[in-house]
């Protein structure tokens, strides 16, 4: 079964479709078949593409997500991806609050997948300068390579 990945942040503009462009890449890169999406806890930005600071970041990495548009988790996501990872242990929580009685997906906080950064936070870039984001990208393509080599 072709593994399909859903990451989840606060606002779907900033971390998670990072987490998203940067597994696509490494799945690419090794040619794993893979499913892949983003989406927010929270709905404040719906529709709308991701952070212009974030659409650089990825297309300095050379992943186009311009066309990337916020939307909110909803219940068939819990059994429509077999795997739902969050970006920090606010949303972790928020997540597994909120899924249905039927979820099957595997829910897991994203740096767990990073031997020596369990239990962190992919820190949220939002409020602070463009230099955040390159963090970000670091941590969640960290993270990407081992969830590419974990679903191989
Ligand atoms: P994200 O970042 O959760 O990584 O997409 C944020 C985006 C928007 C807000 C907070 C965090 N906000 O408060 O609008």
């Amino acid at each position: 079964m072709t593994p399909s990945v859903l990451f989840v942040c606060l606002g779907n503009i900033c971390r998670s479709p990072l987490a998203e462009a940067a597994f696509r890449h490494e799945a690419e890169r090794a040619g794993l078949d893979v499913h892949a999406d983003s989406a927010g806890t929270a709905a404040y930005h719906v529709g709308k593409p991701p952070d212009r600071r974030a659409v650089a970041t990825a297309a300095y990495h050379g992943v186009d997500i311009g066309h990337y548009r916020a939307r909110q988790i909803e219940p068939a996501d819990y059994s429509r991806f077999t795997h739902i990872f969050a970006l920090d242990e606010d949303n972790f929580a928020n997540i597994r609050h909120r899924a249905p009685s039927d979820a099957t997906a595997e829910i897991a906080l994203l740096l767990d997948l990073v031997p020596g950064r369990e239990g962190q936070a992919v820190a949220d870039p939002y409020y602070g300068d463009a230099a955040g984001f390159q963090t970000t990208w670091r941590d969640v393509s960290e993270a990407a390579r081992h969830l590419v080599v974990k679903l191989s």
